[in-house]
């Protein structure tokens, strides 16, 4: 039997609240021992993303696809980090015409280099373009704050999905996730070329999956540099390497070695990318129509959101990437966001020539508003963002280092002889507090699948409910085998309809610890902190196919 203890890496508090309810965390840990036998496999799972929950508050009949908001309906949004009003109106000038957007022909693509490999001409010309983009009347559209803004709306809950309804569009934590962000910076871009007259003007990408990247770059802390921002952590400027599974908790750790920040980094993104990236659902995220809010149960995108808080933890000085509605003021955001939109396609091209997709309407027609180079308020939908090549732009070629961090188990085949009896999940009283260990055994339907079976259906561990808090995650621990992930959770404490899960990919997993012929797991969850904040609302295994 395979034993999995799991433990749950922690979140920003401010980037985790559910808009509705109060801030919540927690930490379960793991812990190597088993009924007094040793077993060094310690799969770590963690939970990481922005805040949410999954409460669904219409029938799903009445489902439709999340569309372009009425601008005259934005209202004063929320302050995600302390739920109180924001006290900076967002919302856009208004506009009297919509057109939906016609992809204009590609003649030259447009090309994103990579911030630390970019020459000093295109540093200067980027320059030149934010300064343009700055001094642009407040009022124009594509005014550096307005900009700025475009995020705050569609983040901070300033627009009804509907009408009048009281649920607000949120482009995070769903499959709107990555598409929302591709349009975002396609105009934006667009805007930064027209003012600078360079039709092929395209985004530097901040490559922090790559050791060589992995730091503030010089550009964006030259003094007096339009890129250049007041609002960051001070204690990580560089030469300080980027750590993506930062979190406000651990930022009073005397800091760790700078290679092993690296070795996580690098085996984080193998985890977020390739392992726990295999159905479609755990890398975009999940569905999100009109009449829900957003599931952040899903999808692996812990990097993103610790390196929003590693650039911009509010201390003194700090906001702006830490906060949604400020995040677009820091030049930072939109390399940050072009690394991910590049990741988005490094995925796509690792799932061959023509990758499955989504084929929902509801994901396809999904649609938003944006002001292009030309101030023309457009529609646009998800459906034309598969191909960043169609949508006229391309990446510098850079190694992705990451691919081939697949993590070696430390032990093998060690399997745990248990000698006292384990409650199975039915036997364990869900949902259960974890201000103690709990164990639990936990059935796998399906064993010693075959190679066919398992390229038809990802095997998937399922937790359900947790409630998290404070604690400090073991550093030395992130690049090992036994670890499995950081996901975003962050549950709803009044929700009584759909509660939000984490999900973690087992098949290579076992495979690799070669335990493949086990009929159960043994989860042993072990808090560390705050255990009586921590309930899980049920653990199974499912198998999903797309
Ligand atoms: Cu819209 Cu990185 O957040």
């Amino acid at each position: 039997m395979a034993s999995l203890p799991l433990s749950f890496c922690l979140l920003p508090d401010f980037f985790t609240k559910p808009p509705h309810s109060p801030p919540r965390q927690s930490s379960v840990s793991c812990n190597a021992k088993d009924g007094g036998k040793l077993d060094r496999r310690n799969l770590l799972i963690g939970i990481g993303g922005f805040y949410g929950g999954a409460n669904l508050v219409s029938s799903p009949s009445l489902a439709a696809p999340i569309s372009a908001p009425d601008l005259s309906k934005c209202t004063t949004g929320t302050d995600l980090n302390t739920n109180q009003p924001l006290d900076v109106n967002c919302c856009p000038p208004p506009s009297e015409k919509i057109t939906d957007y016609k992809m204009p022909p590609v003649t030259t693509l447009r090309f994103r280099p990579a911030a630390h490999l970019a020459s000093k001409e295109y540093i200067a010309k980027y320059e030149k373009a934010v300064e343009l983009m700055k001094a642009l009347p407040d009022d124009d559209p594509r005014n550096f704050i307005q900009q700025a803004n475009v995020h705050c709306a569609y983040c901070n809950l300033t627009y009804p999905q509907t009408g009048d309804s009281a649920l607000k569009l949120q482009v995070h934590n769903s499959w709107l996730f990555y598409p929302w962000h591709r349009w975002y910076l396609y105009f934006y871009e667009r805007i930064l070329g027209k003012l600078i007259d360079d039709p092929t003007f395209g985004l530097p990408f901040w490559n922090w999956d790559n050791p060589d990247g992995m730091v503030i770059l010089e550009m964006f802390v030259k003094n007096g540099s339009p890129l250049s921002d007041a609002r960051r952590n001070p204690a990580h400027l560089p030469p300080v390497v980027a750590d993506l599974n930062y979190s406000a908790q651990n930022s009073s750790d005397p800091s760790p070695d700078p290679s092993q920040i690296i070795r996580n980094n690098l085996n984080e993104m193998y985890l977020e990318m390739v392992r726990n990236a295999v159905k479609l659902e755990d890398f975009y995220g999940a569905k999100y129509v009109i009449g829900t809010e957003p599931d952040p149960g899903a999808g692996t995108r812990g990097s993103h959101t610790a390196l929003h808080v590693w650039v911009g933890e509010p201390t003194t000085t700090g906001e702006d990437m830490g906060n949604f509605y400020s995040a677009g003021r820091d030049s930072i955001f939109f390399s940050h966001h072009a690394n991910i939109d590049r990741l988005w396609s490094v995925w796509r091209g690792l799932r061959g020539e023509k990758p499955k997709e989504f084929t929902e309407p509801d994901w396809l027609n999904a649609n938003f508003l944006f002001y292009d180079e030309n101030k023309n308020l457009v529609r646009v939908k998800v459906k034309d963002t598969l191909e960043n090549e169609k949508m006229g732009y391309t990446f510098q070629k850079v190694h992705n280092p990451w691919l081939t961090k697949r993590p070696i188990a430390r032990t093998k085949k060690s399997k745990v002889a248990t000698t006292s009896p384990l409650p199975s999940v039915a036997e364990t009283v869900i949902p259960v507090k974890l201000d103690k260990v709990v164990k639990v055994l936990v059935d796998r339907p399906k064993k010693s699948r075959s190679k066919q079976d398992k390229e038809k259906e990802e095997e998937l561990l399922v937790i359900e409910g947790i409630e998290v808090d404070t604690a400090k995650f073991p550093e030395e621990l992130l690049d090992k085998a036994e670890y499995a992930g950081c996901y975003s959770q962050v549950p709803h404490k009044n929700s009584t309809k759909v509660k939000s899960r984490i999900r973690l990919a087992l098949t290579e997993l076992l495979e690799d610890l070669e335990v493949e012929d086990d009929d159960k797991i043994l989860v042993s969850l072990v808090p560390k902190a705050g255990g009586e904040d921590i309930s899980i609302g049920g653990i199974k295994i499912i198998y999903a196919s797309e």
